[in-house]
């Protein structure tokens, strides 16, 4: 269901003290009683002490990647089964460094939102153009197949259990946030394509995030557009006091 969701992908940071330092200056810091849902996506080897952790705050745990078999000969991978077995419910599929760095195809991708699903996991699919494809003109087209070819097999009642992550990747990380015109274009894009697949109740019960350089200074801003439904959130997100003022942003 469309709620506001602010989460905090940590990447490849934080060892095992330092993932319970942050949940500590979290727990403190984090603003409660706001009707936003707060995840963090810590290192897989943190995912299962970071739920015991949180157990009893409001706070979600999701993982940042899974592989698509059920389990096998997958050395380094961690599957669905893994992951619900820390209790863990919630997986990004498809960031822009998994699709850069280790060649994550849209079939690829369609195949982790399958499994994901398959174990009544909930997905954060990130979809985002390059720099090369703003430039051209091409943005609407790269974001349409990624959708397409990522997402339009599913059912109306598996887009229950999607949450889509606009991340141009032009945007992460370097401090080149997208306008807040340019987010809300492409959000509405996302929605009325979605609308158009299925219907307006699947589309306006659709959580869209935007990624990309969010930061205290400029998430209400970019929260305040109409089809924005909070943030993903990187280098942000290791800062517990930026971290709480972005959540404080959404509404
Ligand atoms: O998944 C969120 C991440 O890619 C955004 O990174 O550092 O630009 O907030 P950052």
């Amino acid at each position: 269901m469309r709620h506001t969701i602010v989460a905090g992908n940590w990447k490849m940071h934080k060892t095992y003290q330092e993932t319970h330092k942050l949940l500590d200056e979290l727990i403190e810091k984090l603003p409660t009683g706001k009707e936003v849902e707060v995840i963090v996506a810590p290192a897989f080897t943190n995912l299962g002490s970071a739920v015991a952790h949180l157990d009893g705050t409001n706070i979600q745990v999701a993982a940042q990647n899974m592989h698509q078999a059920e389990g096998g000969a997958f050395t380094g991978e961690v599957s669905a089964q893994m992951l619900k077995s820390v209790n863990v419910e919630t997986v990004i599929i498809g960031h822009s460094e998994r699709r850069h760095y280790f060649h994550e195809t849209d079939a690829i991708l369609a195949d982790k939102v399958n499994t994901a699903l398959r174990h009544d996991m909930r997905v954060i699919f990130c979809i985002g153009e390059e720099l090369k494809d703003r430039e051209n003109k091409q943005f609407l087209n790269v974001i349409f197949n990624q959708l397409t070819d990522g997402l339009f097999h599913l059912t109306k009642e598996q887009w229950a259990n999607i949450v889509i992550a606009y991340e141009p990747v032009w945007a992460i990380g370097t401090g080149m946030t997208a306008t807040p015109e340019q987010v809300q274009e492409m959000h509405a894009f996302i929605r009325r394509e979605i609308e158009r697949k299925y219907d307006l109740n699947v589309a306006n019960s659709t959580s869209i995030l935007y990624g990309g350089s969010v930061k205290p200074s400029n998430a209400q801003e970019l929260f305040a557009n109409p089809d924005v439904d909070g943030g993903l959130i990187g280098g942000a997100a290791l800062i517990a006091d930026d971290f709480a003022a972005i959540v404080n942003a959404a509404e």
